[in-house]
């Protein structure tokens, strides 16, 4: 299945990994992305794959936990998505076989040119959202490297630079590798920072490993797929960022990590060493 003409995949190895690019996708009106066949999915996906709740929130949303819930099952909300008012995701979609199957023909094409600049690609992760009319994702940001396949209805990602440190600071990068939740505080301030980036079926964007974005759905039921993938660099991200909330805890002040820093190298091989002694 051919996913991304050569102009979209051209338009990605251009961008990949550090910049945000949008690029056209041929994946529309599948059979699989159909709402009906997502609330059966939503039924057989294990509880911790499913979050839904009311879509109608606050961009901020720090503490997940204070998140309304919608009083309805997963199958309810998404058989009635166009009137729920509510935001559904449905993660790891890889564990169901059809499912596993579209996301790998995604990825596919994506997978060879992301290895030429971030070193192996691995753990391929499938997410879909659907959301209902309206409906806000609260600020956030993600580990992996995301594309999102907008399928159906309109949205816009505000999306800001990850390595911007007056949107996410270290200790706020060190705080969510430590396991914190991937939600962060947002102030209407920060606005000026994000790209709006309007989404309509047949448009993807490339996301960089935690850009952090919130999402305003449109006037209809939007359903999204993100196609997600780790890297050595993504991997490098994680442990560097952990070493400094290490050093952090015992009274250090690390650096921040910036791309191009020649410390880099010597900082990445102590984690390592670090990770494999389980100190990390
Ligand atoms: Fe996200």
């Amino acid at each position: 299945m051919t996913v991304f003409a050569d102009e979209a995949l051209s338009a990605f190895g251009i961008a990949y990994p550090a910049r945000a690019t949008k690029l056209r996708h041929s994946l529309l009106s599948h059979p699989l992305l159909e709402t009906d066949r997502l609330a059966r999915l939503g039924e057989t996906l294990p509880a911790d794959q499913v979050e839904y709740n009311l879509g109608n929130i606050d961009v901020s949303q720090p503490d997940p936990s204070a998140t309304p819930s919608n009083g309805l099952t997963v199958a309810e909300t998404l058989a009635n998505i166009d009137r729920a008012g509510s935001w559904v995701a449905l993660r790891n979609i890889e564990t169901d076989p059809d499912y596993r199957k579209l996301m790998m023909d995604c990825l596919s094409q994506i997978v060879p040119l992301a290895e030429k600049q971030t070193g192996k690609a691995y753990r391929p992760e499938g997410f879909i959202f659907a959301s209902s009319p309206g409906a806000v994702t609260p600020f956030h940001l993600d580990p992996e490297h995301n594309i999102l396949l907008q399928v159906r209805g309109q949205k816009t990602m505000h999306l800001f630079p990850a390595d911007d440190e007056e949107i996410v600071t270290a200790r706020q990068h060190e705080a969510y590798h430590d396991g914190g939740h991937c939600n962060l505080a947002y102030e209407p301030a920060m606005e000026a920072r994000a790209t709006a980036w309007d989404l309509t079926p047949g448009d993807a964007l490339y996301v960089p490993v935690k850009a952090p974005h919130w999402v305003q759905n449109g006037d209809e039921v939007s359903v999204s797929l993100s196609i997600t993938w780790r890297s050595e660099e993504s991997d490098r991200q994680r442990r560097i960022y952990r070493l400094n909330g290490l050093m952090r805890r015992r009274g250090l002040n690390p650096p921040p990590l910036r791309a191009g820093d020649p410390r880099i190298p010597v900082k990445d091989f102590s984690a390592r060493v670090l990770d494999r002694l389980g100190m990390l």
